[in-house]
């Protein structure tokens, strides 16, 4: 006899869902938290201002970052299907489904930029693990860096190693793959960064790197630095491309969606923080540039684990937590693909992620060789590597995120959104008007004042 739920899948197999809330937080946390905490935002906060860069952004992550999430879940489990199956359900016969087709498009872009820098971190945990950076002088750390990126195979190579490891979690599923692995590495990843903070912030001079990181300079402060925070935020907590949609249709109907997004946002937050404090006082520690570009990571972190007591085992510990937090934020954006693929196309996990994970190493190959090699694979000017980063997370995700709130506060439906947000009456939600006012106007208003202003189009 068939049960509901495959019934209500046109007869394909019954669908998967997180079997607790720690399962939920942790896999959508692991989502969140990344490359875009660890990598990107200590340097992105280092080139704009320091603390200043750092009050936008946590306005923008509780004023929008929240509410879009929030209306992401919302969308997912009221509907339990992918991004596009969501849209087609809510709204049958219109254009709506297309926030679901540009999800699925973003989700290709970033996972092959995103699993092209993750390949990175795996050469630099094998060079830690084989002891590479002690006695090196800065010169001898920057060859090792180019040297890597002047082979085209070795990036390649471990980019291919990232991808089939995130295909075979997403494969196992995502109670017995996604969530069962998510759960044991998020609290190790949390664990790490504690260790490293403390390093960092007992070195001598410690106080200079967090001087630099808290202390406000407005005049660094323009269009481009805050549509460059929207944009940190939206990425940073994988919101506006339906990752959180498909995670949210993974829920059960019995959670209590504020909890659960105030919690994945707080972690997320918290680590991109904690990311900061690892990294800046250690280079102002030992007198290093802290707004070194995207190469933070890969050549002065290097350089301080070469000179610090104790860097080979706080340099192993620091890659093997970039490599955790890549894995657990690849295995969510293929998620959504794999979603899709199996529910819309009707083809099996495997087929799909198969399928899936192919498209993304041939895109992520074409990037990786853009960087450095090929650089002719460019659009205009930027290589495709740079185009993938700054249209997914400067465009398509604001312009989701825009699109999602816009159908949640105006389209949904008011009792449904208090039903869906309440569990039929289990939680009181108390934020519920001012979570409506926001998604209706300020955010919506916020999202694309923002994004014209930083494209140039409407300038004031
Ligand atoms: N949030 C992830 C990070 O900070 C990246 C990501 C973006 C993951 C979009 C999923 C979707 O690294």
């Amino acid at each position: 006899m068939k049960t509901v739920s495959q019934i209500n899948n046109k007869g394909s197999q019954p669908r998967d869902s997180f079997g607790s809330k720690f399962g939920f937080i942790a896999a959508t946390a692991g989502s969140a938290v990344g490359l875009g905490n660890i990598w990107r935002f200590p340097y992105i906060t280092g080139e704009n201002g320091g603390g200043a860069f750092l009050l936008i952004y946590l306005a923008f992550i509780v004023i929008i970052g929240l509410p879009v999430m929030l209306s992401e879940l919302v969308i997912g489990r009221s509907t339990q299907r992918n991004p596009f199956g969501a849209f087609r359900k809510l709204k049958p016969g219109s254009k709506w489904f297309l926030i679901g087709i540009m999800g699925i498009a973003a989700a290709f872009m970033i996972n092959a930029f995103y699993s092209v820098v993750a390949g990175w971190t795996l050469e630099y945990l094998v060079n830690a693990i084989t002891n590479q950076f002690s006695g090196k002088n800065t010169g001898e750390i920057t060859a090792l860096f180019t040297n890597f990126q002047g082979s085209a195979w070795r990036p390649v190579f471990w980019l291919l190693v990232f991808v089939a490891v995130s295909a075979s979690v997403v494969l196992a599923g995502v109670q017995k793959g996604i969530e069962k692995y998510t759960k044991i590495l998020m609290p190790v990843l949390l664990v790490l960064i504690v260790i490293l903070c403390v390093r960092s912030v007992t070195l001598p001079n410690s106080a200079e790197g967090l001087k630099f990181l808290f202390n406000p300079d407005f005049s660094k402060i323009g269009p481009s630095t805050i549509l460059i925070a929207l944009g940190q935020a939206f990425f940073s907590l994988s919101i506006g491309m339906g990752t959180l949609i498909t995670y949210g249709s993974y829920m059960k109907r019995n959670e209590n969606l504020g909890s659960s997004a105030t919690s994945v946002v707080f972690a997320d937050t918290l680590i991109a923080i904690l990311a900061g404090v690892a990294i800046f006082p250690a280079v102002f520690a030992f007198g290093i540039s802290p707004a070194s570009g995207p190469d933070l990571v890969f050549l002065t972190l290097p350089n301080i684990f070469a000179r610090m007591g104790g860097g080979f085992i706080f340099g192993l510990l620091f890659f093997f937590l970039l490599v955790v937090a890549a894995l657990t934020s690849t295995i969510s954006i293929l998620e959504v693909v794999v979603a899709y693929f199996s529910e819309e196309l009707k083809m099996s996990r495997k087929a799909a992620t198969l399928l899936a994970s192919a498209g993304i190493a041939l895109l992520g190959i074409l990037c990786s060789l853009s960087l450095y090699k090929v650089p002719e694979i460019s659009i205009g000017n930027t290589n495709l590597f740079g185009v993938l980063e700054y249209v997914s997370s400067n465009i398509l995700l604001p312009l989701g995120g825009l699109l999602i709130v816009f159908f949640v506060a105006w389209l949904f439906g008011k009792d449904k959104l208090k039903n869906e947000l309440s569990s039929n009456g289990k939680y009181k939600i108390g934020y519920y008007a001012i979570y409506r006012f926001i998604i209706k106007f300020l955010a919506p208003l916020a999202i694309a004042l923002v994004f014209l202003n930083g494209l140039g189009i409407l300038t004031f």
